[in-house]
């Protein structure tokens, strides 16, 4: 079958992705009066948003009124271990409070207390209640108010695009191309200013948080080849709590919300062993304590058979389970027919957040190419070494704001657009030229791919196994040519599998070079060679596309201005910097 010819759909400002930053932009660069177009490669109304469970942070201080924006700022920069870019983390905590109490007014429906205000629960390592909520629903109660108001600003939302190429031309992103996965037709999207709201790379892992067909690391690819750099890709956040069965969903999101509403682990001797890792903190230490503590019990013998550790709220009422983690106990009835309420859950580490990304300005979200700017978690940087929960539901509100504002004024400031007619032709032929038949499917190698992240890249590494992934990732990188596309029955998933693995690939090895180079353990960078913390490794790693090749250099962080700097010598839990989580 021939592939139809493209459409052509002309705007200010285009958004790459329909989950909460995508739509939270979009908002802000229409209430500027522009003409915006969201593009999203799933079902608006079933984006990864929907999977964010637990909460939101924001420091109100309606529970715990010492809570303060400084004490935000401290848990947060110095739970990511001192690499995170303090100027983004002080505006997500200052911002947050406002965009919380925005995106609740626009319908998010959060708990409140009997006074009206808020509701906040424990998550984590804050010092406070900090985690705005709704049940463990917060991330599709967020995107349903998101939603309502895209709507009533008519805002554009098309479903089923897959993004395979930015335009670019002399350095300058002048739009997007696509094409639709029902029915593959192509279109060129020509716009003022890009953004890109894509999403991370966890779903490359065996067990991930994310479903099949997203957190791929296409927008990672996406910015790459239009000239972006990425910073700590090394970075990635193993969840402590994934189920364990059944086999086909292992690694499906259990929330913290149900350690911070009282869950507690046990390992296959009974025992409540979070004391031996944090017994200050217990089960709402960090997540890169717990999911090391659960990790050590599992591969030390004290797991389950099948591979596990326990996670036990029975010991609460079963209305106030079933009031305050509706989810959790309707996942594991459907699932597994397990009531929570009477059995502890069977869980294990699970891949669930990129903290690296593109890099961005602060303020701006601007990833540096002209027109190009980026919101959500495939901007690197906020969240260090180690993201606390809770955190990316403020990110995507605060910087989807900020994103949308700079890409809507940049528009506004241009005076004339970028087109090129080569760019175009050479980004159709990248879709065409695909069409062929082959030996392989994409899905063959996306599945090798998740077996070799998970072994050789997995919660704890070290240089042998890198150096193992990473020549068994070159050999997916030939078989690649060896590719099957053809589009007449299969809904045309082939075809953007080609485009997402393509990406996959890329990240993998992104993220391998970098823990390479990353000769310490640090948050949830653990290496069984190099232990600690090394005072040398204070830096961001950052990786650019050079004709094809990947290049990898290393930058120091910026020293914290004075304020800030002030801030965190005064906090008292300034000694989890030196934390050290294997032996
Ligand atoms: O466990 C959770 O509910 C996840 C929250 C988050 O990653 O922020």
């Amino acid at each position: 079958m021939k592939i139809p010819d493209y459409s052509t759909q002309v705007s200010n400002v285009l958004v790459i992705g329909s989950g909460g930053a995508g739509l939270r932009s979009a908002i802000e660069a229409k209430m500027l009066g522009l003409d915006v177009r969201v593009l999203g490669k799933r079902s608006k109304l079933d984006v990864h948003t929907v999977l964010a469970a637990g909460g939101i942070n924001a420091a109100l201080g309606n529970l715990d009124k010492n809570d303060s924006w400084q004490q935000h700022f401290a848990d947060t920069y110095i739970e990511g271990y001192g690499i995170g870019d303090s100027q983004q983390i002080e505006i997500m905590v200052k911002e947050s409070p406002k965009a919380v109490k925005e995106i609740d007014e626009w319908g998010a429906n959060f708990e409140k207390l009997d006074d009206g205000r808020l509701d906040q629960r424990f998550f984590g390592a804050h010092t406070y209640r900090r985690t705005c909520y709704s049940g463990d629903y917060t991330g599709q109660s967020i995107l349903n108010a998101l939603l309502k108001k895209a709507t009533q600003l008519n805002i554009p939302i098309h479903d089923s695009e897959y993004i395979t190429d930015l335009l670019i031309h002399d350095g300058i992103c002048f739009g997007a191309i696509s094409f639709n996965l029902n029915d593959a037709n192509k279109t060129i999207h020509l716009s003022d200013a890009v953004i890109l709201c894509t999403g991370g790379h966890t779903r490359i892992w065996k067990k991930s948080s994310s479903r099949k067909y997203e957190n791929n690391g296409d927008g990672y690819y996406l910015g790459l080849k239009a000239g972006c750099t990425l910073t700590d890709m090394e970075m990635v956040q193993f969840h402590p709590t994934g189920m364990v069965l059944p086999e086909e969903i292992a690694g499906t999101l259990v929330t913290e919300a149900v350690r911070g509403e009282g869950g507690k682990l046990f390992n296959s001797n009974g025992e409540r062993f979070m004391g031996k890792y944090d017994n200050k903190r217990m089960e709402l230490s960090t997540r890169d304590i717990v999911a090391m503590a659960n990790y050590k019990e599992i591969i030390e013998g004290r797991g389950t058979n099948n591979g596990g550790i326990y996670l036990d709220i029975s010991h609460k009422d079963k209305d106030y389970i079933v009031e305050k983690l509706p989810r959790i106990y309707r996942q594991f009835i459907e699932t597994q027919m397990i009531d929570i309420s009477k059995q502890p859950m069977e869980v294990a580490p699970t891949a669930h957040y990129s903290m690296g990304g593109i890099v961005a300005t602060a303020e701006e979200h601007w990833t540096g190419v002209e027109g190009l700017f980026s919101a959500g978690e495939v901007t690197g940087g906020l969240h260090g070494a180690n993201r606390l929960g809770g955190n990316s539901l403020a990110e995507i509100l605060v910087f989807g704001k900020c994103a949308g504002k700079a890409a809507g004024d940049y528009s506004k400031k241009l005076k004339s657009q970028m087109r090129n007619k080569n760019s175009i032709l050479d980004g159709l032929d990248n879709i065409n030229s695909r069409i062929r038949k082959g030996d392989i499917l994409p899905s063959e190698i996306q599945y090798e791919l998740s077996n070799i992240m998970w072994k050789d890249c997995g919660v704890i590494k070290n240089e042998e196994s890198l150096k193992n992934g990473l020549e068994k990732i070159k050999g997916l990188k030939e078989s690649l040519k060896e590719l099957d596309i053809r589009i007449e029955y299969n809904n045309n998933k082939d075809l953007a599998n080609s485009f997402d693995i393509e990406a996959s690939i890329i990240c993998a090895e992104a993220t391998i070079i970098s823990a390479i180079e990353r000769k310490e353990s640090r948050g949830a960078h653990q290496r069984s060679d190099y232990l600690t913390t090394n005072i040398n490794e204070e830096v961001n790693y950052r990786v650019k596309l050079n004709q094809g090749t990947l290049e990898i250099d290393k930058v120091k962080i910026s020293p914290l201005r004075k304020e800030l700097s002030l801030i965190i010598a005064d906090s008292s839990q300034i000694t989890n910097f030196k934390n050290k989580l294997i032996e």
